[in-house]
Parts: structure tokens; C-alpha cells; sequence
């Protein structure tokens, strides 16, 4: 959900919306600088994979992590996130909040269309961030994150609803087994075995 606010912020608030629903390209860099937390609360699907989970002090990759309404969710709750986008301003204020609240969260400033992890992951996730990129720029990535993901750990993807069955070309593909473990509209959760 987006934050609703008066003024230039409502007017570029509103402006994101329209470009979102029409599904063109959007400068997330202006959005950003312009409007603090400006995609609002996490996803609720990644709340709940969260608050199910029986572990803490994991790691997290959270890819396209933007102003890090995830990220900052997910650190709270104790695990270490790394969250990569191409917006400085999103990684900016996302270490800014970070180090307001002493949490353990790295940012990096990467464009995804050339990004491959340098270390393994207990949780890879993207949150509506690859339907952002050209389909063969998307699952080529996808590829160069699936080894990023440790044995026993998890991928989690949010996106458009006709990308998923791509995303699970490319997971079938893989070498690792990978166990279904959310697969509803526009979600696909998967348990690298
Ligand atoms: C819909 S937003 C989602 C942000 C975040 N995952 C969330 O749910 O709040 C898409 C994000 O993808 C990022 N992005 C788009 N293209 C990118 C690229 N080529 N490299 C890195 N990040 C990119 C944008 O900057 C933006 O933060």
C-alpha cells in the first residue's frame, strides 16, 4: 500500500500509481527522494512466511529491496539482511533507518541487470522487482541467484501473476530440487532441498 500525503508528495505518489497500473517503467529514483517510505508497509506474504519461521539470525538477499519496507521487517526480527537496488536514495534512507535502529542490514547500490551474489544466502527474495527488468535480463538473473541460496534454505518471489510459470521453467532447469512451499497468484515460495 502506498502512503497517502498532501502536496508534492501526494501529486508524485499519485504519478507512481498511474505509471504502476499502466505497467510502464518507472523512476523509483524520483519516487524515492521525493517521498520517505513511499511503498508503505512490507508485503503481507513475507510477514507471514516470517512469522512462521523457526529460526532467527538467518540471512537474507533482498533483491530490489527499494527503501527497504522488507528489509527493515525482516531485520527487526533479528536475521541479516543485504538489500541490493539501483536507487542510491532507497539505499541511502534504507541505511539511514538502519542505523537509527541499530539493525543488521548491508546495502548495496547494483544494477540487477549485471548483479550476482558474492556470498550464499539462507533467504533470497524479490519483492516486484523482476517484472521490472526485460524477460530474458529476469531469468537470467533468476539463474544467477538460485546458487546463491544455501542447501535447506528458501526463495521467496512476489511478482506479476504471468511471469511466475517462467520463473519455474527456470527453477526446473536448475540442478537443486526446489519444494514448493507458497505457490498462489502472483507468489512462488520454494524450499532449495
Ligand atoms: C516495485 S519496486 C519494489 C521495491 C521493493 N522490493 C519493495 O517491495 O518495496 C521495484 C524496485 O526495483 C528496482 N529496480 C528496477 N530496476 C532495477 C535494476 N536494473 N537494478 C536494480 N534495481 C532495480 C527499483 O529501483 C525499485 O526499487
Amino acid at each position: 500500500m502506498l502512503r497517502s500525503q498532501g502536496g508534492a508528495g501526494f501529486a508524485l505518489t499519485s504519478l507512481f500509481v498511474a505509471f504502476y497500473r499502466c505497467g510502464m517503467a518507472y523512476d523509483y529514483e524520483l519516487l524515492y527522494r521525493e517521498t520517505p517510505h513511499a511503498l508503505g508497509e512490507p508485503t503481507q506474504a513475507f510477514v507471514d512466511f516470517f512469522n512462521r519461521l523457526d529460526a532467527s539470525g538467518l540471512s537474507v538477499l533482498d533483491v530490489g529491496c527499494g527503501q527497504g519496507r522488507d528489509a527493515l521487517f525482516i531485520a527487526r526480527l533479528g536475521h541479516s539482511v543485504t538489500g541490493v537496488d539501483l536507487s542510491s536514495s532507497g539505499i541511502e534512507q534504507l541505511g539511514a533507518d538502519a542505523v537509527r535502529e541499530n539493525l543488521p542490514i548491508r546495502g548495496v547500490v547494483a544494477d540487477l541487470e549485471h548483479y550476482a551474489p558474492e556470498e550464499d544466502f539462507d533467504i533470497v527474495l524479490i519483492d516486484r522487482t523482476l517484472h521490472m527488468l526485460d524477460e530474458p535480463v529476469r531469468l537470467d538473473l533468476l539463474k544467477r541467484l538460485l546458487p546463491a541460496v544455501k542447501a535447506g534454505g528458501w526463495l521467496l518471489i512476489a511478482d506479476e501473476k504471468s511471469n511466475i510459470a517462467g520463473f519455474q521453467n527456470v527453477l526446473d532447469d536448475h540442478s537443486a530440487n526446489w519444494v514448493p512451499v507458497l505457490a498462489k497468484r502472483g507468489y512462488l515460495f520454494v524450499k532449495r532441498d
